[in-house]
Order: structure tokens, then sequence, then C-alpha cells
């Protein structure tokens, strides 16, 4: 989604910018742009382009630079991906350019209310934010007053920076809901989205709350609340290893990210297990689970799948009873709550505008509100009561893999804690079954041709493609079918095994292609049958069955590992197989159509 980043400093602002928006690009982004103050000029240039960075890196003249500026990458939400739409914005005065990230929803209402004969140039809601600055300095208030009350009159969610033209060694920087961070460098200052952005530059950053408005010069941030009195802040240092957020030798970021999961649950038991075997939870969220009569999962997309696994584990180990939602549904259709729920947040970049929303109902409700991700003091962290983290390490590709698997992995840890809470101590040892999950994961990783030839023998031509699973299988293959569907843009469903028959079997003809997963005892057979229903009426099936649990005909065989953790092991071939697929019908595997990794807007 939206990226931010800004720069002002002594040298070399244009490099800079670019290079912390490739930094961005992970996010998803359909056009960019940048402004830039040129020193010698006494001016702000803005370049804009529809489409890659790179595009936008050959739009601007080899020898502009300057000392200051913003950059922006859009995911378009009011208006097309256009070079018209694409920020940084400009005030109709030449005054003001603003970047802005969110979405502002009474724009409608004030371009009514102030500029009812003026003729904006772009179709956003990101406009009425320059120019409203702009109007109240004509009206005659200094900058920062004009820049406070501006943000007064928006409603929704905002990132911003803004530079003034005739004071460029100043860059205004404001947050309502939306992530942004600045950084403090040595005689330069940076703004961010992201702190990976800015790693070239430092790795000091200072939080911004939502509501306090920021002062960036050279060799000085301030920050103040909106009402203009000065907040006090230390910086704390960005603890990202650089080199985890470049690709190596490796063609895509999610080949990467799919071939880290064995090293990510390694590292994740080494971080949530002592020698001694005992699991390390925080004694405050032990007592708020067992405080607990329910456990609301709430989560979006990838993370949401892996909450009706985590649902598994939990009712299973600890006897809890979990519900799992959907965060964009539960906030305006919440069921009847239970007197004692704890709510349960997952979400692998912690800034998810849908489930931030039910985080802040549940708050305002006052009940409690654990987090689980990937990056600590992301929103959704910061705001929650307790976090528990991934420790996957960034997670660059769109499509999310690492920290699906990481995500299962705490909720594995988190579920056997809570059964040895309650005095029901599971009869595995939890450390010694993570790690043959991560042995089985390593032997997938290396079998990549056959996933390979699975994409090209199932998926090369097809529109349509179904992923059947039963018990927790049918879970692991509603993340199967949206892996797919994300990278490769085959029209993919997941399915409970039992369930086609009642329907969607009308849609299977000659060729469809079917891929079944089996790895629970219980459900062999039941899933058997319904590969023998689809096949009797012309699908190609391909079955993926655990060790133990094979037939004759059966495409893979996955390792055995504990029934409970299959889903950690099972998903590896389903990523593979959709990395192939899109890959050979020559999609962008990193960075899919219409997508953003981070979804700022509700
Ligand atoms: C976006 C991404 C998905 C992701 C979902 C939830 O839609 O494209 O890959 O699963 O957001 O993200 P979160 O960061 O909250 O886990």
């Amino acid at each position: 989604m939206c990226g931010i980043v800004g720069y002002i400093g002594e040298v070399n602002a244009k490099e800079i910018l670019l290079k912390g928006l490739e930094k961005l690009e992970y996010r998803g982004y359909d056009s960019a742009g940048i402004a830039l103050y040129d020193t010698s000029a006494q001016v702000v240039n803005v370049f804009k382009e529809k489409g890659r960075i790179a595009t936008l890196r050959e739009s601007i003249p080899s020898n502009m630079d300057g000392t200051a500026g913003i950059g922006h990458t859009r995911w378009a939400t009011h208006g097309v991906p256009n070079k018209r739409n694409a920020h940084p914005h400009r005030s109709a005065d030449g005054r003001f350019t603003l970047v802005h990230n969110g979405v502002i929803e009474n724009y409608e209402i004030l371009k009514n209310q102030y500029f009812a004969n003026h003729s904006f140039t772009s179709d956003t809601d990101t406009e009425v934010i320059v120019e409203l600055i702009a109007h109240f300095v004509q009206e005659g208030m200094e900058v920062e007053a004009a820049f406070r009350k501006g943000l007064s009159q928006l409603k929704g969610s905002y990132a911003i920076a803004l530079i003034d033209s005739e004071n460029p060694q100043l860059i205004y920087v404001a947050k309502a809901k939306s992530p942004l961070l600045v950084g403090v460098g040595n005689n330069c200052n940076v703004v961010a989205s992201d702190a990976m952005a800015m790693l070239q530059v430092t790795d000091q950053f200072l939080e911004i709350m939502d509501k306090e408005i920021v002062l960036v010069t050279p060799n000085d941030v301030t920050i103040k609340t909106l009402q203009g009195d000065i907040v006090e802040r230390a910086p704390y240092t960005a603890e990202i290893d650089a080199s985890d957020i470049e690709k190596g030798t490796y063609p895509h970021f999610m080949l990467k990210e799919i071939d880290e999961q064995p090293g990510v649950i390694r590292n994740i038991i080494r971080e949530y297990q002592d020698q001694d075997g005992n699991i390390l939870v925080d004694e405050a969220i032990r007592s708020a689970i067992a405080d607990a009569d329910r456990i609301n999962i709430i989560a979006c997309g990838t993370s949401y799948h892996a909450g009706l696994v985590g649902k598994q584990m939990i009712e299973n180990l600890a006897q809890i009873p979990v519900e799992v939602h959907l965060a964009s549904e539960f906030s305006y259709n919440m069921p009847l709550l239970t007197k004692k729920p704890l709510f349960l947040f997952i979400s692998q970049s912690g800034e998810t505008a849908d489930s931030r929303a039910v985080l802040v109902r549940v708050k305002e409700l006052g009940y409690p509100a654990l987090t689980l991700t990937n990056v600590s003091g992301s929103t959704i962290s910061r705001e929650a009561d307790y976090t528990m983290l991934l420790h996957a390490g960034p997670e660059i590709a769109v499509a999310s893999t690492k920290a699906y698997t990481a995500q299962i992995a705490v909720l594995a840890i988190l579920a056997v804690d809570s059964a040895r809470g309650k005095g029901m101590n599971p009869s595995f040892d939890l450390a010694r079954e993570l790690g043959l999950v991560a042995n089985a994961m390593d032997v997938l990783c290396h079998a990549k041709e056959d996933f390979e030839a699975i994409a090209t023998e199932f998926l090369a031509t097809t529109r349509n493609a179904f992923f059947i699973g039963r018990s927790v299988d049918y879970y692991v293959v509603l993340e199967a079918a949206l892996k797919l569907k994300e990278i490769s843009y085959i029209q993919a469903e997941g399915f409970a095994g039992g369930e086609l028959k009642h329907g969607t079997i009308a849609l299977i003809e000659e060729g469809t292609p079917v891929v079944a997963l089996s790895t629970q005892e219980g459900t062999n057979l039941n899933i058997r049958g319904n590969v023998k229903e689809v096949v009797a009426r012309g699908a190609n099936a391909c079955v993926i069955a655990s060790k133990g649990l094979e037939m004759d005909g059966d495409r893979f065989i996955i390792p055995r590992v504990h029934e409970l953790f299959t889903p950690l092991a099972s998903i590896v071939p389903m990523q593979l197989i959709a990395y192939y697929a899109a890959l050979h019908r020559g999609c962008d595997v990193d960075k899919p159509r219409n997508l953003a990794k981070s979804v700022t807007v509700e």
C-alpha cells in the first residue's frame, strides 16, 4: 500500500528517495513520484509516473538533485492509477507539495465547504489536504498553524509529509492511523513509512503517535501535539539486518522466503523455549489466557488462514473455545460476545487497517488484546495489551509465506503453553516436533523440481483450479488457493472436500485441475472418496498426501510430522506450486497486480 519517504540534509536527496521507494515496493503500488528541492534554482520540482519506480527514475533528468525531498508510492483508492493522481500533489498556488498515505473520508465535504469554485487537478482525496493548508496560509496563518488547522479538519487516516517551497529546510510530518516514522541521521533526518526504507541513512527512528505533528529539519526533529505542545521522545534502534531485505542470489523474494521457513521455525523454537524445555511466554499473557472464557482471533487474508489452524490447535490442546473472524466483517457485524473474551490479533505487518479498526473497538469495550505480529513497534502491536513476535525476519514478497508458517508455529507454542497452564501436559515434546517440522520443510524446499513439474502439468494453461481438503487440511487448502490466486491470477477455490458435492462440483469439467491434500488419518479415506467424485466428472486430480497415508497414484508424499502440525509442512508444496505456476505464466511474482502487502486502508 502507499509508501512515504522524505529526506532533508546536505546531499543526494534524489538517490536516497528513489532507493527508499524501491525498499517500499514490496508494499504494493501502481504509481510513484518524488518532489525535490533544487538548491541552485530554489524551486521544488515534482516528478511522477504511472507504473514502476524504474520508470520514475528514467523520467528524472540526471542533473537534477536536491538537498530536501519527499517521495511516494501510490496504491490507488480514489481515482485510477495514472500520472495525474500520483503523488506528490502541489497546491494551486505552487507553494506547497505533499504526499499522503491513507483515506480522507470527508474530502468531498471539505471540497464543497472550502473550494466550491476550485477545479482540482486530480481525482484523489489527497489534493484537498494540500489546498486546505495553502488556503489557511493565504488567509494569513503561519504555515505550522495552517498545517495543524488543516489536519484538524480531516476525518479518516493519514500519514503526511509536506514541503513549503518558501522554507525548504523543513519537512512537516503528521500521522493518524497510517504508519509513519522519522529517522534521525547525521546532519540529516528522514521520514519513512517503514524503517527498512531508510536503513541506508540511519537505524535510529522515532515513533510518531496519532494526531502528532513533527517538524523535521536537517539537524532537528521536533514532535508536537496538534495543540502545539512539544513532546519529548527518544529514538529506538531498528533491529533489521540490511541483508534480510536483499534477494541475494534468489530470483524472487517469495522463493527466498519459502526457503527461509525451516530456519524461521528453528528460530521460533529458540526464542520461545529455554534449554530446559520451558516455554517462554510472558506471565501477563498467560494470565490473560487463563482468565478468558473464549479467544476471538481477528485477522485478514493469510493471517486469517493461520488463525483457523490456530483455532484447531488451541481447542485441541488447551480446550479453550476459539472463534476466528475476518476483521473486515467483525467491525460491522459483531457477534454476541461471551463474558470474558480475549482478542487475539494476527497480523504479519501489524498495520492492517481492518484489524486495527477492530482493535480500537475492542479497547473501547475494555477487553484484553494480544497481537501476534512480525513487526515489533507496529501499530497493532503498540495498541494491544500484549505482543508475541513471529521472529520471521522481514517478509518482502506480497504473497505471505514465512509469516504464515511463523504465525502457526507461534500459535502452536501458545496452544501448548496454555494447555500446560491448565495442567493438561501434551504427550509430545513441542521443540522436538517443531524441529521435525523444520526438517520436513527442508526436504520439501529441496523438492522444487517436483513442484515445478506439478505446476507445469496441472496449471500451465488452466483458467481455474480447485484445492480440496478436510479437517485441518481444509484450512490449508484455503491458503493454497489464495497463494495461487494472488500471484498467478488463476481463479482458484479452496474447498472442504465433503462440501464440494453440495453445489460447487457443477464447475468440474474435463481437465479441471483439483489438488487434494490428505495429511489426517481420520479423513484420509473421505478425501480419497471426494477425489473419486471429481475424477469421475473429468477432473485432473493431483493428490498430495502425508507419508503413511499415501496410495497408488499420489503425486507427492510429504514427510510425516505430528498430525496437529501438518499445516506447517503441507503448505510448502502449495506455496511452491503457486510460485512456479505464476513464474511460468510470466507474472510478477513478488509484486502481483492490484495487491498491497500492508493494507492500511479499511
Ligand atoms: C494483505 C496482503 C495479504 C495479507 C493480508 C493481511 O491483503 O496482501 O498477503 O495476508 O494483507 O496482512 P497482515 O499484515 O495483517 O497479516
